[in-house]
């Protein structure tokens, strides 16, 4: 811990009241603060793990507006769940939200402490620390790349962290003795807007920082070089898919419901899900070559036409109308992807026809 925090109080409460005053005045308005609710609360947390407030922003009005309340999204079933998550990508998210709900139907009462959050589906440390700060008055800090970035650059801490999760570990405790002893989950709020408007990875607006003159890495004017995680090994992966029409139907692989990312979604199918070798998948004409990055992964995705397979399709394989695709939860670059294609005459079906994927 900095010596200005651990030894001079007046630092840590300077700190404080610096940050709260800077997040009264300055906070983007969103809609799970303007009129805040257990239940907004862990829609909008679960919606924020890997992804961006103004990506979240129309999927919370959508699913606020179809399932209002606990009870609600408990009981709905699960098609319409991953249909209003769609394209939100991380479906595993979706189904346990899903499920925590319908656990807490169960309940007469909320749990209260982070630790218990922990025992429900999709609850890691940040998320309970985030929903029992903010939505139950509880004393915990959340701590994530934002945090860590901040805190880094507070202390000019200069050691390499292996990942963001060890960075996370190390830096717990200071985020825990920074936090005021009432008004935890809006000092928690305050350092996720700090880190997400000011205290920005590549270019942070230290002009504008509140607790600026706490700041030791603004000192020594070089902020951008915290924290220092050692470099990301990136993965290459090819994938090769199948493009295949038959008659106005568009052969498509649906996940099981099971499956961690995915969850019970459609995609366009590899070859191995075709049952074929991808040498001969890439036999037939190429219609798209599309990169992506999930986490560590630099997957090349290409697609290939191939006529329609003979004989029985393999597990999860169907063809689907084109006129169902709007309907069915495709993940979120195939339903670009099949929307892109659908658009080019050499790849678009011809006639109506077949038998129907059954969800
Ligand atoms: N990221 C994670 N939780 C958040 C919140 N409550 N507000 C803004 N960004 C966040």
């Amino acid at each position: 811990m900095p010596d200005s925090f651990s030894q001079l109080p007046a630092a840590k409460a300077g700190f404080q009241r610096a940050l709260r005053r800077w997040f009264r005045a300055e906070a983007r308005v969103l809609p799970w603060r303007s009129s805040p609710s257990l239940y907004r609360t862990v829609v909008s947390e679960f919606m924020l793990q890997q992804t961006q407030v103004k990506t979240v922003l129309p999927y919370f009005a959508r699913w606020l507006e179809a399932l209002p309340d606990f009870a609600t999204l408990a009981a709905a079933p699960e098609e319409q769940v991953l249909k209003l998550w769609e394209g939100l990508g991380y479906y595993s998210r979706a189904r346990n939200l899903h499920r925590l709900a319908q656990i807490m139907a169960t309940r007469s009462a909320p749990p209260r402490t982070p630790e218990s959050w922990r025992e429900l589906p999709g609850v890691g440390p940040y998320t309970a620390a985030a929903i029992t700060s903010i939505a139950l008055g509880a004393r915990a800090a959340c701590v994530d790349g934002n945090v860590v970035r901040i805190l880094a650059r507070l202390t000019a801490d200069g050691r390499e962290f292996r990942d963001s999760a060890m960075a996370a570990k190390t830096f717990a405790p200071l985020a825990v003795a920074l936090l005021p002893a009432a008004g935890a989950g809006e000092h928690n709020e305050a350092m996720m807007e700090l880190g997400a408007t000011v205290c920005l990875r590549s270019n942070p607006r230290c002009g504008v920082c509140p607790v600026r003159r706490f700041c030791a890495a603004a000192r020594l004017g070089a902020p951008q070089q915290y924290p220092r995680l050692a470099p990301r090994k990136t993965e290459r992966r090819e994938v090769v898919r199948v493009w295949c029409l038959r008659g106005g139907a568009l052969l498509l692989h649906r996940a099981s419901v099971g499956a961690r990312r995915l969850a019970g979604q459609y995609e366009l199918p590899t070859a191995a899900q075709a049952g074929l070798s991808e040498a001969a998948v890439a036999c037939g004409p190429l219609l798209a070559r599309r990169q992506r990055r999930i986490t560590r992964f630099a997957i090349t995705e290409t697609i290939y036409a191939l006529p329609p397979p003979r004989g029985k399709l393999g597990e999860g394989l169907g063809w689907v109308p084109r006129a169902k695709l709007a309907t069915i939860t495709l993940s979120g670059p195939h339903r670009k992807w099949v929307g892109e294609l659908l658009c080019r005459p050499a790849a678009a079906p011809t006639a109506p026809g077949p038998r129907q994927l059954e969800p």
